[in-house]
């Protein structure tokens, strides 16, 4: 792609960038950030062409050029009374991030779910089942914001799957997925849902926005396994997500929140 111009994605935020090329377009705007004029809240990178993405728990995310979308997304929430949020707000953000993609995948007419934290996936019942957008959140150096990474499969086909888990809206039935059109589906519902806890100081219950990300999460109600940090496996029924946005898990000996970890879906 050549420098396109996305004008439904620009006419929804205040500043925006397209790279032609970039290592990751989190490390780019996290540099860029300092800059709080040039990039207010709510500033947009994109690039379909990232050669050095990052992906959660210190993984790459690859993506063949041309294929993808690499988002990433600054976010300087302030209550209404213009105080910075806290870390336990900010905390929501990434849950937040993977529910407006959801719905922006869902507004494409793919069946899409939110995989705990804030993996999109074509759900079991769609033409190929699998993981379309992974979220990377990760604080500003100033700790008053963050950069919200999205990494979305387009156009990638059956044998340039970069896993066996991973699917693309193209795989999963949208025939020519538009680049700007999906972008702006997304940016629409990240600006939308960002309001209400900004209203709310943060507060996700009170926002609305726990109920809204527990209503899309296709973890909760299924066996899981999470692989931990510290390298344990914890196998359960997912059950909950808690008021901080960890998973609660009930196994044989007894109930688990987890904060970080990676989710295998096993069964209903
Ligand atoms: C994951 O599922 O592990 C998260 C993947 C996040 C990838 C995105 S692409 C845009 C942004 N830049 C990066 O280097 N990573 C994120």
């Amino acid at each position: 792609m050549t420098a396109p111009a996305f004008p439904l994605s620009r006419a929804l935020v205040p500043a925006f960038e397209w790279l032609d090329e970039a290592g990751s377009t989190n490390d780019e705007l996290v540099a860029r950030s300092a800059d709080i004029q040039k990039w207010p809240d709510l500033s947009v990178l994109v690039t379909d062409n990232q050669t050095n993405g990052r992906g959660r728990l210190g993984r790459t995310w690859v993506a063949p050029a041309g294929k993808t979308l690499a988002i990433s997304v600054l976010l300087r929430p302030r209550t209404a009374a213009g105080e910075p949020l806290g870390p336990d707000a900010l905390g929501w953000l990434p849950l937040l991030a993977g529910l407006a993609m959801t719905r922006a995948v869902r507004s494409l007419g793919v069946d899409a779910t939110l995989k705990w934290p804030n993996d999109v996936l074509a759900a079991d019942a769609s033409p190929r089942p699998g993981k379309l957008c992974g979220v990377l959140s990760e604080l500003l150096p100033d700790g008053a914001g963050v950069v919200i990474g999205a990494g979305l499969n387009l156009t990638i086909t059956e044998d340039e799957l970069p896993a066996e888990t991973a699917s693309s809206l193209s795989l999963a039935g949208v025939a020519a997925p538009d680049p700007d059109a999906t972008l702006a589906a997304y940016l629409r519902e990240l600006t939308e849902l960002y309001r209400a806890p900004l209203e709310a100081d943060g507060d996700p219950a009170r926002s609305g926005l726990r109920d809204a990300v527990v209503s899309a999460c296709g973890t909760l109600g299924r066996v899981v396994r999470v692989e931990l940090p510290s390298g344990e496996t914890l196998t359960g029924t997912a059950t909950d997500i808690d008021e901080t946005g960890r998973l609660v898990v009930e196994s044989g000996s007894g109930t688990v929140a987890v904060a970080a970890g990676d989710v295998t879906h096993l069964r209903h």
